[in-house]
């Protein structure tokens, strides 16, 4: 057993974490394909209600760090630590239920299925545990959940049309509102505006700036205009390890950045 006073159910840092914790920490994380050294040895905490930009060159490890937090690939060494409790090689859908969510590179939403459905799916997912002897409560619940999420990424409107009729834009935003159906208490992005003409970027940035009111909020960009609007703080990886890490001045302004990223 460990010793981890967050752990012990009495204690006020059982559950959601003290306040004064962090919401996320990692502790020596490192993963290897074969002989590349994707992460290593990345000691990253987050505060509560934070947005962090995590900025750096192709390849540096930003998406592959978002794939260990979500389960989606498992360290080779190091802790993973949510809310004061070791989460480290834990399931996608076990991180998801303890309330990390996140949004893909890549657009990852069921095109044949209505806007609706596809919130309303990733709602229950998070409600798995209980729904299974009290579906006909929950319901209702789910629905309002789902329609809550579309309403955060302004796409209630457009709630029963297919998700393949979206435009690229408000398919990317769809499935923020998917990751926000979960209930989450962490949001991580990867590169949430790619692709997107200006007018969209614009929208998108309000929308995550508004979602962040309510959530600690992790974010993978390349648009320095984003990460300097959003960011309250900016981690910068580099072959897998950090770099910096400051202000969006301080990054900005960091000699060792400005060489391997920033620099045009
Ligand atoms: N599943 C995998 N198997 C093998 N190698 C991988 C895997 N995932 C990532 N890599 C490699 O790990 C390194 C980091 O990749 P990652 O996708 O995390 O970079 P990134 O910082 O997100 O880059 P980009 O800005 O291009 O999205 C790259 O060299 C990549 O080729
Ligand atoms: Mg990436």
């Amino acid at each position: 057993m460990r010793a981890d006073p967050s752990l012990d159910p009495g204690s006020p840092a059982a559950g959601r974490g003290a306040a004064s914790e962090p919401i996320l920490r990692t502790e020596l994380l490192s993963i290897r394909f074969g002989g590349l050294a994707a992460l290593s040895n990345v000691n990253f905490e987050l505060p509560r209600e934070q947005v962090r930009a995590i900025i750096g060159p192709n390849g540096a490890g930003k998406s592959t760090f978002f794939n260990c937090l979500t389960g989606v690939l498992r360290p080779s060494s190091g802790r993973i630590m949510f809310n004061g409790e070791d989460i480290t090689g834990l399931p996608s859908n076990e991180i998801s239920q303890k309330g990390i969510a996140r949004s893909y590179q890549i657009t990852n939403i069921l095109p044949n299925a209505s806007v609706l459905e596809n919130v309303r799916i990733a709602a229950q997912s998070r409600r798995h545990a209980w729904n299974m002897v009290s579906h006909h409560t929950t319901f209702p619940d789910i629905n309002a959940k789902a329609e809550a999420a579309l309403q955060s990424v302004g796409l209630l409107d457009k709630a029963n049309e297919a998700a393949s009729n979206l435009s690229h834009g408000e398919q990317r935003n769809l499935e923020i509102g998917i990751a926000l159906a979960t209930d989450p208490q962490l949001l991580c992005l990867d590169e949430p505006t790619a692709g997107m003409s200006a007018a969209e970027t614009h929208h998108t940035v309000e929308l995550v700036r508004r979602i962040a009111e309510h959530l600690t909020i992790l974010i993978v960009e390349h648009d320095m205009e984003v990460v300097m609007g959003l960011a309250d703080r900016i981690t910068v990886l580099h072959y897998g390890a950090i770099l910096a890490e400051g202000t969006p001045e301080e990054i900005q302004e960091n000699p060792r950045v400005l060489e391997v990223y920033l620099k045009t």
